[in-house]
Order: C-alpha cells, then structure tokens, then sequence
C-alpha cells in the first residue's frame, strides 16, 4: 500500500496542501518548527484517526478552526485503490470514511495504510510499559491474521464483564463461569496467534539486525500473561479472592509482554540510546517484511528526524534496509544533505522543503 495522494487541512500550522508523494522514498526537510512532524502526523491521523504526539486530538487541529480534515488515495495490492478520509473537530467528534462510506471504527483505515511509525521517542519501546509491546506485537497480528480483531474484540468484552463481576458481583456466578469459559477461550485463542506470529517475526529480526549494528546476544522473547506450566482457568480459579480485592483480573493475554534481553541484562537499561533506537528499527523493518511475505502487503514508514542519535555508518545502513523494504517512506530531517544521497540512483525519490506551514516540492520522483 501507498499513498498516492494526500490532503491536509487545518493540522497545526500547515497551510492547506495536496502533495503526490513518491511511491517510494520522500524526504521532508526544513528547519524547526516549519511543520515536518505535523506533516508525518496528518499521515498518522488519515491511518489510525489519532495523532502519535498527543493521546488528546485539540492541539493537532490548527489554532482558530473548528476541525482537522485529512484525505488520502491509496494503491492495495492488486491494482485497487481506496479513497479514505478522516475529519475531527474540537468537540471531539469524528468522521471516518472509505470510498464514500461512513465507518464506525477505525480498523479499515489500518488495514488500508498499515502504518510503521520511527521517531526519537522509540526507544519507548524497549523501556516503556508492556502496553507499548503488547501493541506493536498485536500491531503485527492484526494485519496478518484476519481473526485476530474479532478475537481481540470477544476478549475485551469478557474481560470488562469478569472486572465488572469482581467489583460488584451483581451476576449469578453459573452465568459469570460461562463468561469466563469464554473469557479462557479467547485468550488462548489470542496467545496461540501472538505465539505464531512471534515464531514468524524472530528470524526476520534477528536478520534485519545483524544488517544495522553488531548485537551478539540480543534475545526476542514472549511472556504470555499467565504462568506458562498452568492453565488460565487454573489461575483464574486460584487468583479469585485477591482479584475479587483488586477489582480486576490479573492474570491473562492483557498481561503478555515482550523481553529484550542481552547479556543477562534488560536491553533498555544497557544500550544506548542510539543502540536502542536501531533495535526498534530492525522491529519494525521486519514487521514490514514479514506484512510482504505473508500478506503481500506493504506497510508507509514514517521516520521522523531520522539522523537523531545516529552516526553516518548507521543512518546509511538504516537507509538502506528502508530502501530494500520496497515500502513507500516519508523520512524528516532538518538537513536535505543528511540524507539525500543515501539511495540508488533508480530509487524513486521525491523531496519537500516544509517553511512556515508550507510544503513545497523540490525534487519530483521519476516514474
Ligand atoms: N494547533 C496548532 N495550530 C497552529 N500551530 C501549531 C499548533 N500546534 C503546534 N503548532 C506549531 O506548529 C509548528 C510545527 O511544529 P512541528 O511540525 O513539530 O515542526 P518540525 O517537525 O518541522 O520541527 C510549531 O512551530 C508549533 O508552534
Ligand atoms: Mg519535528
């Protein structure tokens, strides 16, 4: 998938502006604060109807105006293409639309632009909360593996109803073991595709790392959420009383994580930040290639301020995978030298400079 056309209206102090990006590689550059990020994160909002800054949607819509509107024309696979929009206003309210047709959730937009996002706050990944592996790990999941949502969705469901359970107990308990009968079902339903995914990704990224930097060591590896020589119903039946006191549900798949370790150690608390950056980039490169050799499909990279915390050696090396990749990339920098002599000459490779909210295009990609 890629972006063929992109519009964006009233997202922080970009101007109005309709670009034809490159299929492949389209570099951003201009100085601090002309809108390189705001531009990466209208992108972010047309795939995933929130913005990766803010968790609150009000300070992206630009100052003065009643809401954000952004549209896209995307190339899927097989020739086919689909027109989506999205448009927030201050009140919170949304429009999602795909081909004409309103949407209630945001998930056919992911489908369509399977967005990978590469930024200097990636190191989260490694040393933030589990929630921020449990998404990236379902992220991959999702777009691989069509009963994943459906799945994921029954999970949720009985999870609100077991927490609810707990702190009320205003349900019979034959009707609440029923729930949780399902509850059991959908979280082994959903490890057993994380656990598959996972087996699938671990070579991808071993390699996509051995291409960045030199990691001997470095260990991928899955906890599920509950003890892994028991059965969920076991635990659920022994942790009662204390998630009766918690007033939520412990154990399970809302607990799973992923560990990066090497040498013994958490790899968040021994490399660099420069180091870490490049692990989480050889994730998500090989979530991308593995999106291709399952599904066929292509996933839009955004990297925002790709030189930060890296050495030339490195930024050329991270080029060159993002290149290899086939995948459409829209890279920001404050420096157009930085990165523009980083690709093959027959690398489409469109280039804008972003001034005070305006996007021009200085470099058109060849065809
Ligand atoms: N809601 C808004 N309305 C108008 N301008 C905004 C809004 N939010 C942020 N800005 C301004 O937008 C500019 C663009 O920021 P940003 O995209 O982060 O720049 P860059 O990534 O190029 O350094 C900043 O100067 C900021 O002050
Ligand atoms: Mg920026």
């Amino acid at each position: 998938m890629s972006l063929t056309r992109l519009s964006v209206t009233a997202v922080r102090n970009l101007h109005p502006v309709t670009l034809s990006p490159s299929p492949r590689i389209n570099l951003l550059y201009g100085a601090n604060g002309s809108g390189k990020t705001s531009l990466l994160e209208a992108i972010h909002l047309l795939g995933l109807a929130r913005s990766f800054r803010s968790t609150r949607l009000h300070p992206v819509i630009q100052h003065e105006q009643p809401h954000c509107v952004l549209f896209g024309e995307v190339a899927l696979a097989g020739g086919l293409r689909a027109q989506l929009g999205v448009q927030r206003d201050r009140a919170g309210e949304f429009v999602i639309r795909q081909d004409g047709k309103n949407l209630r959730s945001a998930a056919a937009l992911a489908e369509c632009l399977p967005l990978q996002l590469i930024n200097p706050d990636s190191f989260r990944l490694l040393e933030g909360a589990p929630k921020v592996r449990r998404q990236f790990l379902d992220w991959g999941v999702f777009h691989v593996e069509q009963h994943f949502l459906p799945t994921w969705q029954r999970l949720q469901t009985a999870l609100r109803q077991r927490n609810s359970w707990l702190r009320h107990a205003r349900m019979d308990a034959a009707l609440q073991a029923a729930w949780d009968r399902e509850l059991i079902a959908a979280s082994e339903q959903i490890d057993a595709l994380r656990q598959a995914y996972l087996l699938q990704l671990k070579p991808v990224f071993q390699s996509v790392l051995g291409e960045l930097i030199e990691l001997d060591g470095l260990t991928l590896s899955y906890s599920r959420g509950w003890d892994k020589e028991r059965s969920l119903a076991d635990v659920l039946a022994s942790s009662l009383s204390r998630d009766q006191q918690l007033g939520y549900t412990q154990a399970g798949p809302q607990r799973a994580d992923l560990r990066l370790r090497i040498g013994g150690h958490n790899a968040a608390d021994v490399l660099s930040r420069g180091q870490q950056k490049l692990v989480v980039c050889a994730l998500r490169i090989a979530q991308g290639h593995l999106l291709q050799t399952v599904k066929r499909g292509r996933c839009v990279y955004l990297v925002d301020d790709l030189p930060s915390e890296l050495d030339e050696q490195h930024r050329k090396a991270l080029c060159r995978l993002l290149e290899a990749l086939d995948c459409q990339v829209f890279i920001t920098s404050v420096d157009a030298d930085f990165v523009k002599d980083f690709w093959r000459e027959d690398t489409p490779l469109a280039m804008f400079h972003v001034e005070h909210g305006r996007i021009t295009q200085t470099l058109a990609h060849q065809e």
